[in-house]
This record gives structure tokens, C-alpha cells and sequence, in this order.
């Protein structure tokens, strides 16, 4: 389905940039980075990130999943996921008013990876195969999303060249993970997928799956 390979391209470039923001708070360390770096940061999330990623996420997958898939809108990983982007708004946010700060902007920074990751992490590795094979078992075979308007796809440009002039590196604090059991908010505010979206009958059958 062509929206959820945008997707997974997507978060490619945003995988990147997070890289790019560690390196933005390491260089911040030592008083090399500006202001006019966050400015950029700040643009790229809003603009492509929020407006044009989560956007298409938010108002063409998730009622693709409700309305046609069985998916419940009120409870589990929608809701999860939703929290999450607006965790990332806020975050972007935090950086924007820590500009005149190198320290401060470079742990907010910090921080925004961290999140971004853990938030990639999940949907690439729950949401988007979960959501591709339910759309498909309940007969929906496209989904298409949209062009993005000049101002995203500069600011998607602008996302690329910042992982130039910040090459992107890992945070060795941190470790990366797949599956529900690596989610911030599993058994917080979601069950996770099998409780929240598999009937009898879909557990019965990944289990079949799993012993091949
Ligand atoms: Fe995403
Ligand atoms: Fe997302």
C-alpha cells in the first residue's frame, strides 16, 4: 500500500535527523552550534514531521483503520500513538524557546531523539505490518495519502541537508527495540497489540503463524 511504504520512507529521514540531533547536542557540548541550527531543527518537525508525516497518520490511516478494519479509536495503540506525536509537538516546542541556550537546547535535543526513536521504532515494528495486514484481510488494498505542498517538501529537503551539516550518530546511552515490549506505553496506557486489536480468532491464527 503506497501510504505505508511513504511512511516507512519516511521515518528513514526521521531516524536520520534524530541521529543529527544527538550530534547537534554533542557539538552544542562544546559551543559550536547556533541558534539559527534549532530554527532549523524546529521548521523540519513542524512543518514536514507534524504537518505532513503525522498529519497523513492521523486523518488517512487511522480512519482507514476504524472505519474499515475494526480498529477501536478509544483505546490501545491509536491513542498511544496519538500521544506520542503530541508529546513530539511539545518537545519541538521546548527546543524552539531553548535557542539562546546551547546547553539546554542540546538536552531537549537529546531528548526529542530519544523520543523520535522510540516512536519510529514502534511503528515500524507494530503498527505499519499490523495495520498492512488488517487493511488487507478486511479487503482494503489502497490508500493513498497526498502530494506534499511546496512548504513540506522544502522543509523535507531542509531535514535532508541537516543531516548533512550534522552527520547523524547513535546515543550509546540508549537501546533500541522492536515490538510492543519496547514501548513506553505498553501496559501504561495500552495493552498492547494482541489485548488491544487481536479478536480469538487473530490470536488463534498468528499463533498458527508463529509454529509455521
Ligand atoms: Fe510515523
Ligand atoms: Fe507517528
Amino acid at each position: 500500500m503506497r501510504l505505508l511504504e511513504e511512511f516507512e520512507h519516511e521515518h528513514r529521514l526521521v531516524d536520520r535527523v534524530a541521529g543529527s540531533l544527538i550530534r547537534f547536542a554533542d557539538s552544542s557540548a562544546d559551543g559550536t552550534t547556533s541558534a539559527e541550527a534549532v530554527t532549523d531543527f524546529v521548521h523540519f518537525f513542524r512543518v514536514f514531521v507534524a504537518g505532513y508525516h503525522h498529519e497523513r497518520e492521523e486523518q488517512v490511516l487511522f480512519p482507514a483503520l476504524v472505519e474499515r478494519a475494526e480498529v477501536p479509536a478509544n483505546r490501545g495503540p491509536l491513542p498511544a500513538i496519538e500521544a506520542d506525536h503530541r508529546e513530539a509537538a511539545a518537545l519541538v516546542d521546548e527546543l524552539e524557546r531553548e535557542a539562546g541556550s546551547r546547553e539546554r537546547a542540546g538536552e531537549v535535543a537529546r531528548r526529542l531523539a530519544h523520543h523520535l526513536w522510540e516512536h519510529v521504532d514502534k511503528e515500524d515494528s507494530v503498527l505499519l505490518p499490523e495495520a498492512a495486514d488488517r487493511l488487507r484481510r478486511n479487503g482494503v488494498t489502497t490508500l493513498d495519502g497526498r502530494e506534499p505542498s511546496a512548504d513540506e517538501e522544502a522543509a523535507r529537503e531542509l531535514g535532508e541537508r541537516l543531516t548533512e551539516r550534522f552527520p547523524p550518530i547513535e546515543d550509546p546511552a540508549i537501546v533500541r527495540g522492536d515490538g510492543c515490549v519496547a514501548c513506553s506505553a505498553f501496559a501504561v496506557t495500552c495493552g498492547g497489540i494482541e489485548k488491544e486489536w487481536w479478536n480469538d480468532w487473530e490470536t488463534e491464527y498468528h499463533r498458527s503463524l508463529d509454529e509455521g
